[in-house]
């Protein structure tokens, strides 16, 4: 098992390249499903995940190849089996977003409980209510979830609450419907814009992606959509995020460049109310460490909304400005069990219940041992390291592998002191 070990208390400077979205490029590796060449994927990060989902994939049937240093074609017309691997699919959550083309394509899908980062239950209901309103048929067996569909049909179905990935599974099942679908209360994300804009790009009909009602007209069953174009993974938001909030802490000059900064607009706001001075370019950032901080609340919310995926992040923050600031956690349950860590590094916070804490700042912070968690909590610790004085150890890297390509090679390119140790 890797670890990291981090001396910490340094300013930071320097540039900075952001990778292409994990929760992007996942979704496009279960899309190609849906089309009857192979499609080409550019500016995939290379994380666990991926290739936990290409590792999925492949044991499916498909072909997938390494064409560049972040480029991938994947050939998903041999697919010839639906149950996902069991080990595998309870690695990561994007792996249930298979079960959309799959049961679209093949009428058939199954797989155990899809696993990913632990934060409270992370049920899978919205999934069954959306497929059985169009037409599938949901059963347990043998401790797996059997979808079946002869045909998927045309439905108007309403999320009671907006999921990332429910919508695109849906999305991506009711390209191959018969019959118009329309989701409503469906989420945002630009990943899901992103997807739909490639999808429509190949033949699907896609309206409304990026809002709150996405409009399908199915092809029906037995089309496929036709690639004309590599797809090109947009710059990972929650990268860029944990940067500008690491450099928000300690850099004299930080450059975040290949990024999209309209997709922080949230976070931006709550840096600049915390007095820090972004300065937005096209496709850059930039920050520096002001002289003090002041405290504010924080509140997480489905985009555009302040990112659940940023609330460890910016808790560390928190601990590093003058005041008392309420960390309001609204999208997931028990996602702030990191901070115990954080309250040993010296933090002053006080865990109200599974979804609300109150941070007293500033204090200073210690290094530490301490075991990643889940992936964004995971680089919480490396930043709150990198404030720290003294030494800190990482363990279980392997979470922080999961979202981050190389980020102790990026850390150090920006004068981090940062070691991976087998
Ligand atoms: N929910 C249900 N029933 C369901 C599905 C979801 O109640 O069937 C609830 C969840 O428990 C949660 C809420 O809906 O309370 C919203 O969760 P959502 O379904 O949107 O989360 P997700 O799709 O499982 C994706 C990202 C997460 C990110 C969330 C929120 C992927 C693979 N994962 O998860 O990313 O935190 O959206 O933005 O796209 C990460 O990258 O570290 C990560 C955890």
């Amino acid at each position: 098992m890797e670890k990291f070990i981090i001396h910490g208390g340094e300013p930071l400077a320097g540039e900075v390249t952001i990778g292409g979205a994990k929760n992007h490029a996942l979704k496009l590796f279960a899309a190609s499903v849906l089309f009857e060449d192979p499609i080409t994927i550019q500016n995939v990060p290379l994380i666990e995940d991926i290739f936990r989902m290409k590792e999925l994939l492949e044991g499916l049937g498909a072909k997938i190849t390494k064409t560049g240093q972040n480029d991938f074609c994947i050939d998903s017309s041999g697919i010839f089996r639906t149950d996902l691997d069991r080990e595998i699919t309870k690695r990561f959550r994007a792996s249930v977003v298979l079960v959309g083309p799959l049961l679209a394509r093949f009428g058939r899908v199954s797989l155990p409980h899809p696993g990913g980062c632990v934060f409270g239950e992370r049920p899978i209901d919205l999934f069954i209510a959306g497929f059985e309103q169009m037409g599938a048929q949901f059963k347990e067996k043998d401790d797996c979830y059997v979808f079946e569909a002869d045909n998927l049909r045309g439905a108007d179905f309403t999320f009671r609450i907006p999921s990332v990935t429910v919508t695109e599974t849906l999305m991506l099942a009711a390209v191959l419907t018969e019959g118009k679908v329309t989701l409503r209360n469906a989420a945002c994300e630009p990943e899901i814009e992103a997807l739909a804009h490639y999808l429509n790009s190949a033949g699907a009909k896609i309206r409304g992606a990026g809002t709150q009602t996405i409009v399908i007209e199915g092809l029906g069953k037995h089309a496929r959509l036709k690639s004309n174009k590599p797809s090109q993974i947009i710059p990972d938001r929650i990268e860029a995020g944990s940067f500008l909030i690491l450099g928000s802490l300690l850099a004299t000059d930080l450059r975040i460049k290949k990024c999209r900064p309209e997709h922080l607009a949230s976070l931006i706001v709550h840096l600049e109310a915390a007095g820090v001075n972004v300065e937005v370019g096209s496709d850059w950032m930039g920050v520096c460490r002001p002289e003090t901080f002041t405290s504010l609340d924080l509140k997480t919310r489905e985009y555009p909304g302040f990112p659940t995926d940023l609330q460890a992040p910016f808790s560390v923050f928190l601990t590093q400005t003058k005041g008392k600031s309420q960390v309001f956690e609204t999208v997931f349950d028990g996602r702030l069990e990191y901070m115990i860590d954080l309250k040993r590094m010296g933090a002053e916070i006080t865990i109200c219940d599974p979804h609300r804490a109150i941070i007293l700042g500033p204090t200073p912070l210690h290094g530490r041992e301490m075991e990643s968690p889940d992936l964004r909590a995971g680089l919480a610790f490396v930043i709150a390291a990198l404030v720290a004085k003294g030494r800190s150890t990482i363990h279980n890297v392997y979470q922080i592998d999961r979202g981050y390509e190389r980020i102790e090679e990026k850390l150090k390119q920006i004068n981090a002191n940062i070691k991976r140790v087998d």
